[in-house]
């Protein structure tokens, strides 16, 4: 059973954010921080992250800040630093593929500046931001975790079905993100695992618009795909370059 004593997970508010949250929690985690962006995401409609933040009060951490922007990641930072020195566990959940403006783009004709540009933004950079301001607390003497929720769409050497433009570019680029950070942390804390994570095709907001006529036994609950993504961060080695898995343990290239 892994142990972490203290955990950031970065987007909360999401299907498999908050189920990270309370995954570590049952794990015994002493202090699980959670960050969210407003107070409608769709872990506080669900009540998973309101429940967490009320059942555990002195482990559970609210944070309210924009990931996504430099100095949200730096008041994050600011008040996790105020009461840790070491983070044990490091969980980015962000993401987005659709939303009121836009859908995910099937040809070219569908391109727009708008959207490309949001989705690196809100896939690629909150990670980036996660490694410039947490690897100070992540080096230390224990077992270390840095990972990302990434897709398996976003593998250059796996598409073969094409589309989805933004957010598959922007998925390759956390991915390229991932690796480079691995680099860099191999040399400055090099007792973190650095991994991009697969979750399969989970029942959260993200999906629902996709997965309405998919065979049930393919679409799993946050519960599930966050269980089999543990059994991986814990039982996988580290690698020095980052490595890129799913949920089942499969190792997807890069
Ligand atoms: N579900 C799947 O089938 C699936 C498959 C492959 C990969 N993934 C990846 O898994 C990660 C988590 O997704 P999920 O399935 O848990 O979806 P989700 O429930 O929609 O959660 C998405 C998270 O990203 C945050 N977010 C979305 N747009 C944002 C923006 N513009 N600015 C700041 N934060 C924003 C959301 O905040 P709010 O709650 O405030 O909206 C929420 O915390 C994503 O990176 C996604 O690409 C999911």
């Amino acid at each position: 059973m892994y142990k972490f004593e203290n955990a950031l997970i970065n987007g909360a508010n999401g299907g498999l954010g908050s189920q990270f949250a309370e995954e570590l929690i049952k794990c015994g985690a002493s202090k699980v921080f959670v960050t969210y962006r407003s107070d409608t995401g769709a872990g506080v409609q669900s009540g998973k992250l309101a429940a967490l933040i009320q059942n555990y009060p002195d482990r559970i951490h609210p944070i309210k800040a924009d990931s996504t922007k430099e100095e949200g990641m730096v008041e994050i930072a600011r008040v996790v630093g105020e009461e840790v020195s070491e983070i044990h566990f490091l969980v980015n959940c962000v993401g987005y593929l659709h939303n009121s403006d836009h859908g995910p783009e099937k040809s070219l004709r569908k391109i727009n500046e708008e959207q490309f540009l949001e989705a690196v933004r809100v896939n690629a950079f909150p990670t980036v931001l996660l490694a410039k301001y947490f690897m100070k607390l992540m080096r230390h003497k224990k077992e270390a975790v840095f990972a990302a929720i990434s897709a398996r769409v976003g593998s250059i050497e796996d598409n073969r079905a094409g589309g989805w433009y933004s957010y598959r570019g922007s998925k390759a680029m956390l991915n390229m993100m991932l690796s480079n950070i691995a680099i860099e942390f191999n040399r400055s804390c090099p007792n973190v695992k650095v991994l991009a994570l697969h979750p399969g095709t989970v029942d959260t907001n993200l999906s629902s618009p996709f997965s309405k006529n998919m065979d049930p036994d393919h679409l799993f609950t946050p519960e599930y795909s966050v269980k089999r993504m543990m059994d991986v961060i814990e039982s996988v080695d580290k690698n020095p370059l980052g490595a890129f898995y799913a949920w089942d343990g499969e190792r997807i290239p890069w």
